[in-house]
């Protein structure tokens, strides 16, 4: 007798079939969607062999935001941008890893139709401990009308975004998208060389037991941050609390665990740095998109992430995200105990 196999559906297939529900459904954004998987199975070649080559350590360089850069990091980034470069589909590309707009000037991309901002290797700190790392991306389509990309086509908000999704290389190496459709998740299987889908129709719940924070931070948290961790410490059978503490130190891994079981993440202003750590279109953007197409929210404690306006590529931004009621209840919080004075 001949057994049944059950279906599998790699991204290049489940991409074709939900053509139809791209904006502008010309097959570009898939085109380019493609070619961002195709980048991260080859950056996952080399970050599963990290404990191997002689690839780790810093490269004795730094970003514009003056960080050790990891050789991991550089190799991400010449991957991406080579993916899309090859392509066709993107015209230039805002890096964490490049202080200006990278353009693709050859031929046949100088006039496509999108943009992609892009953190290559986020958590690049991990990489030498064996520890889960991801990449994050954000698509846009270009305001300018065609010739070299400009500023403003970056400086778009969130809610401009046509697609946005992370890879994350963990136990597993899963890539994550959504184009404004829900949220659809594919893992890597090694042996056949293919993200296969493995969680449709993602959901956050809208509640959760685990809060992610740098707690090392604790003095330097605003108020309304500092109240919301002893909260989540309280005893209170009726909301599970206390919650569990997770951090990872890799923003995407933490989200998508979070995204899973239920959860906020929180990378607070701090007195050193008002605008925290993270950084608004290539980190913030991309997952509040992801997390509001699964239900859930993305704030700054005090406005939806995918409505601010930014002014700059590297700009940062505060963020609380994550569950929907979680994400809630930390920015009562803040309101109460942090609001700017007006
Ligand atoms: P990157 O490696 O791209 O520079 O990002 C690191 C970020 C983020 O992934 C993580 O959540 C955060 O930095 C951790 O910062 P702290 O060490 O200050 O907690
Ligand atoms: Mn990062
Ligand atoms: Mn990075």
């Amino acid at each position: 007798m001949i057994k049944t196999l059950r279906s599998v559906r790699t991204l290049g297939q489940f991409i074709i079939e939900r053509q139809a529900d791209f904006p502008y459904a010309k097959g570009e954004l898939s085109r380019l969607l493609r070619d961002i998987g195709i980048a991260a199975k080859i950056v996952n070649r080399e970050v599963n062999k990290a404990g191997l080559m002689d690839i780790l350590g810093d490269l004795g360089t730094s970003n514009i935001q003056g960080e050790d850069q990891k050789k991991l990091d550089v190799y991400a980034n010449e991957q991406f941008i080579s993916a899309l470069q090859s392509g066709g589909e993107c015209c230039a590309i805002a890096s964490e890893e490049n202080d200006d707009i990278v353009h693709i000037d050859n031929e046949v991309s100088k006039n496509a139709k999108y943009v992609v901002a892009i953190d290559p290797l986020d958590g690049s700190s991990n990489i030498d401990v064996n520890v889960s790392i991801g990449t994050v991306f954000s698509i846009y389509r270009r305001i300018s009308l065609s010739g070299p990309a400009t500023m403003n086509d970056f400086l778009q908000k969130g809610t401009d975004q046509v697609a946005a999704g992370y890879i994350t290389y963990g136990s597993s190496t899963m890539l994550v998208y959504t184009t404004g459709k829900g949220v659809n998740g594919f893992t890597l299987d090694p042996s056949i060389g293919e993200f296969c889908l493995s969680h449709p129709d993602m959901m956050s719940p809208n509640d959760g037991k685990i809060y992610s924070i740098n707690e090392g931070n604790y003095v330097h948290f605003p108020e309304g941050v500092k109240k919301y961790i002893k909260y989540c410490q309280v005893e209170d059978d009726a909301s599970s609390r206390p919650y569990s503490s997770r951090y990872i130190g890799s923003l995407v891994s933490d989200f998508h665990r979070n995204l899973i079981k239920g959860g906020i993440y929180v990378y607070p202003s701090t007195y050193k740095s008002p605008k925290g750590k993270l950084r608004l279109l290539y980190e913030c953007n991309p997952l509040a998109m992801i997390v509001e197409q699964s239900g859930g929210r993305a704030t700054d404690g005090f406005m939806r992430i995918l409505e601010i306006q930014p002014k700059s590529l590297h700009q940062r931004t505060p963020l609380f995200i994550g569950s929907l009621n979680m994400v809630n209840k930390a920015e009562e919080f803040m309101l109460k105990y942090s609001a700017p004075e007006s």
